[in-house]
């Protein structure tokens, strides 16, 4: 038998004990768990999803890390610095973690990866990125004698479920938002989702294994969420033949530099990630020299995570003494975000004068911008106001922002109301 201890016993936890408790038909290896003891915040806050026996619950999880029995701590708390003292613990202690945790694992991955190498322990986090779909264990193993050139991902649930909702139902980001609030799809504070914190941090743990562990600071990963997009993009995207996903992109540029960013973007409708919707997530791999490979499926909920946090565990039975290898110190340097290239969108409104449209072009022009369209999509206002989309072809960011500049002040301008990356060099 192995004695295994878990820290927290919401969503996920509920999940993991659902599957300890019901091990026919599964890996014969769980039939060896025995669940020594489950961290909780309160022993008495009531948990009708869960049979766990009263007796093994504690409000201290550090007793419950250092018991001498344990051999296996499963960390499912949630934030960042108790779980981090709680692993440290645990790790020191010479006790294999598996945990969920991308926001630990962001900031301390690879501090705690180098401690768990030093201890001779194993510290697996699978469920980490995309929930229920193998994604580190298939990128550090299965795809090993691969060079990941790039990542093209999308990595949250709760940004796609609402561009989804957007775009099928023609309704106002608030109003998707307020419902999947109601239906438990958004947090009651969404901005970790909606502004793309999420996603970045699970972009920093991808590019840190696609790249071979490098240390990727949380803050160096250039992020836009999404509350900037309107019914009105999504409705033009569609015109012209793109949905708008929140993407985590990471390339490897041929001059050796990470290209990492997370933001809004149209993607083309022939490219696969414009099919990838609701809670659904997606990662598409470029890598040599297998091509291109694509990874699908639920990014989270209680029985997908569970799924590969419980895998995690059955890893660390299975190969219990070749834990991690690996240089948990060595850095790339990234791309400047004002060097990226790719197409942009951009909705504004101009006012009715004689040569507005040669304005716009002369100020794109001189910034070095070429165009591939421009469109008048409405009439706005007593003004007359045209609403105008372009769509520019492949260009330097800093040559697109220096335009968009000069063009806030054209006097035929009224505003710039949004620009967006395009997928595709077009
Ligand atoms: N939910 C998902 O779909 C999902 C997907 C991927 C990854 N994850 C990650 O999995 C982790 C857990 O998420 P969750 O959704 O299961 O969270 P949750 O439902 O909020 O559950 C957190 C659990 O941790 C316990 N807890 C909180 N503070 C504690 C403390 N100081 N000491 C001991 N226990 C404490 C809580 O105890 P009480 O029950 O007594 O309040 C609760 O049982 C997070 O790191 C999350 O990012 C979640």
């Amino acid at each position: 038998m192995v004695n295994v201890a878990l820290l927290g016993l919401g969503t996920v936890g509920s999940g993991v004990v659902n599957i300890f408790q019901d091990p026919e038909g599964r890996d014969p290896l769980l039939k060896e768990v025995n669940l020594v003891g489950v961290g909780v915040r309160s022993k008495t806050k009531p948990r009708p999803n869960s049979k766990i026996a009263p007796a093994l619950l504690t409000e201290d999880s550090f007793a419950l890390v250092q018991d001498p029995r344990v051999e296996v701590v499963i960390e499912v708390v949630g934030s960042v610095d108790i779980p981090l003292k709680l692993i440290r613990t645990a790790l020191k202690a010479g006790k294999h973690v598996v945990t969920a945790n991308k926001a630990l694992m962001a900031r301390h991955g690879t501090e705690l990866l180098a401690l768990a190498q030093s201890q001779g322990v194993h510290l697996r986090y699978e469920a980490a990125v995309g929930g229920g779909i193998p994604l580190i264990q298939p990128l550090h193993q299965c795809l090993g004698a691969n060079r990941v050139s790039s990542l093209l991902g999308i990595v949250n649930g709760t940004t796609n479920y609402i561009l989804t909702k957007m775009t099928q139902e023609g309704r106002s980001y608030a109003s998707v938002l307020a419902e999947a609030q109601h239906l438990g799809f958004a947090e009651a504070n969404p901005a970790a989702d909606v502004e793309g914190y999420d996603a970045q941090e699970k972009l920093a743990i991808l590019a840190s294994i696609i790249f071979r562990n490098q240390l990727i600071p949380l803050d160096s990963i250039p992020r836009k969420g999404i509350t900037g997009i309107s019914d009105v993009d999504i409705r033009y995207a569609a015109e012209l033949g793109y949905a708008i996903k929140l993407v985590a992109v990471a390339n490897r540029t041929k001059e050796g530099l990470l290209d990492l960013r997370v933001h809004p973007a149209l993607v083309p409708y022939t490219h696969p990630l414009s099919k990838v919707d609701n809670a659904f997530n997606a990662v598409l791999i470029e890598a040599d020299p297998v091509g291109q490979i694509m990874f699908y499926g639920p990014g989270a909920g209680a029985g997908p995570t569970a799924s590969a946090v419980v895998a995690d565990l059955i890893n660390i039975l299975s190969v219990p003494d070749s834990p991690m290898d690996g240089d948990f110190t060595a850095t790339y340097p990234l791309l400047p975000i004002d060097d990226v290239e790719t197409r942009f969108y951009c909705r504004l409104k101009a006012k009715d004068d004689l040569g507005v449209i040669g304005h716009l072009g002369q100020a794109f022009g001189d910034s070095a911008v070429s165009l591939e369209s421009i469109v008048q999509k409405a009439v706005h206002g007593p003004d007359q106001l045209a609403e105008l989309v372009i769509i520019t072809h492949q260009v330097q960011t800093k040559c697109f922002n220096e335009a968009i500049q000069k063009i806030q002040k054209l006097s035929s301008i009224a505003s710039v109301d949004l620009a967006l990356r395009v997928l595709g060099s077009g």
